[in-house]
């Protein structure tokens, strides 16, 4: 199987980064336990938690809407075609406020027919749209690499792969866990989070 890659100005911009999930300590792990509906004590700490975080550094929360990063404009469905790469992406609070001030907020927003989605992955999208962390979850390195041929991600550091088109499971490397995904919604034309991230953002190893 061919693993022709390309590295498309709107995605794989710059160089790999990598950020220890160490580096992330509480707020990841807050996260975490807030994710896919966490338990009621785990709300209540990732609440007072969030109380202690600056706006931008949040993590998406329900309500915000989806931003393109090469440009600031609110993602539309128009903005991506099925099975191309995907866009780096924010989330932005109603008010306007971009949450791009914590590396681990960065996001990735890509396409497909629905035909080509599993029931998991449809379960978070809306009219094909999905929207994942772009951090992966091995080492916290920013999920850059696309490969055309097989529709994958790749991730730059240790090449772990993952699918998309299932939830962002992964199919090859070193990483245990696959990519959260955001669930998603449409209101005025605008790209909404209706759920937060289903398991917990960031790496699990140190590099
Ligand atoms: S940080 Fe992504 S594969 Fe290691």
């Amino acid at each position: 199987m061919s693993s022709e890659k390309t590295n498309d100005k709107e995605f794989g911009e710059g160089q790999p980064i990598c950020r220890l999930a160490a580096n992330f300590g509480r707020r990841a792990v807050l996260q975490g336990m807030a994710a896919a509906g966490g338990i009621a004590m785990a709300g209540q700490a990732f609440a007072q938690a969030a109380d202690d975080l600056p706006a931008d550094e949040l993590p998406p929360q329900v309500g915000d809407f989806i931003t393109i990063r090469e440009d600031g404009r609110p993602l539309e469905v128009k903005d991506l075609r099925p099975g191309v790469s995907p866009k780096t992406a924010y989330a932005v609070s109603p008010d306007g406020l971009i949450r791009n001030g914590e590396f681990m907020n960065t996001l990735l927003a890509i396409k497909f027919n629905d035909a080509d989605l599993t029931d998991e992955a449809k379960t978070r999208a809306v009219e094909g749209v999905l929207v994942y962390s772009a951090i992966c979850t091995h080492a916290g390195c920013e999920v850059t690499g696309w490969l055309r041929e097989e529709k994958t991600l790749e991730c730059p550091c240790h090449g772990s792969h993952f699918d998309p088109k299932n939830n962002g499971a992964v199919l090859f490397g070193p990483a245990g866990r696959k990519l959260p995904q955001l669930g998603l919604e449409i209101k005025d034309g605008k790209i909404i989070v209706a759920s937060v991230f289903d398991s917990r953002i960031g790496g699990d190893e140190t590099m």
